[in-house]
């Protein structure tokens, strides 16, 4: 082989390389927008756990701000039944909580460095 042959081989070589890493980029999975919002609140973690198998939290971010606690504890309620979520009953406030502080009307009083009592 020449040389000049020898190096268009080896530029193939590095382009085709080159384009497997595109293609490898462009399968990367879309970023998740209905994600919960992080949050210390106990809640958080059970939401994760309960409130994803059958819907996205886009139904969450989606609900009125200035909806109250009383309201979140009527919707997980009817999440549990008639819906079918498998939820401990002394999960529920615990839930309820973190949704009204961080989507509710309670917002805002979660973030508060030291909560006045
Ligand atoms: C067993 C399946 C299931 C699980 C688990 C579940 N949901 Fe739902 N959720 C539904 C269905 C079904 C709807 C109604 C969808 C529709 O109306 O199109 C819904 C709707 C909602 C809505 C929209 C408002 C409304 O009243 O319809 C909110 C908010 C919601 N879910 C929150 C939650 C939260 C918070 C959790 C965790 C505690 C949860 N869901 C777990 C099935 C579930």
């Amino acid at each position: 082989m020449k040389r000049s042959q020898m190096l268009s081989v080896l530029a193939a070589v590095a382009a085709s390389a080159l384009a497997s890493t595109a293609t490898a980029l462009e399968i990367k999975l879309p970023q998740e927008t209905a994600m919960y919002k992080p949050s210390s609140l106990p809640g958080y973690a059970l939401a994760l756990q309960n409130c994803m198998t059958c819907h996205s939290a886009q139904y969450v971010t989606t609900q009125p701000t200035s909806s109250s606690r009383a309201y979140w504890e009527a919707t997980v309620k009817k999440m549990k039944e008639p819906f079918g979520a498998p939820l401990k009953d002394e999960d529920i406030p615990v839930i309820v909580d973190y949704l009204v502080k961080t989507y509710g009307a309670e917002r805002g009083e979660a973030a508060a460095p030291t909560a006045k009592k």
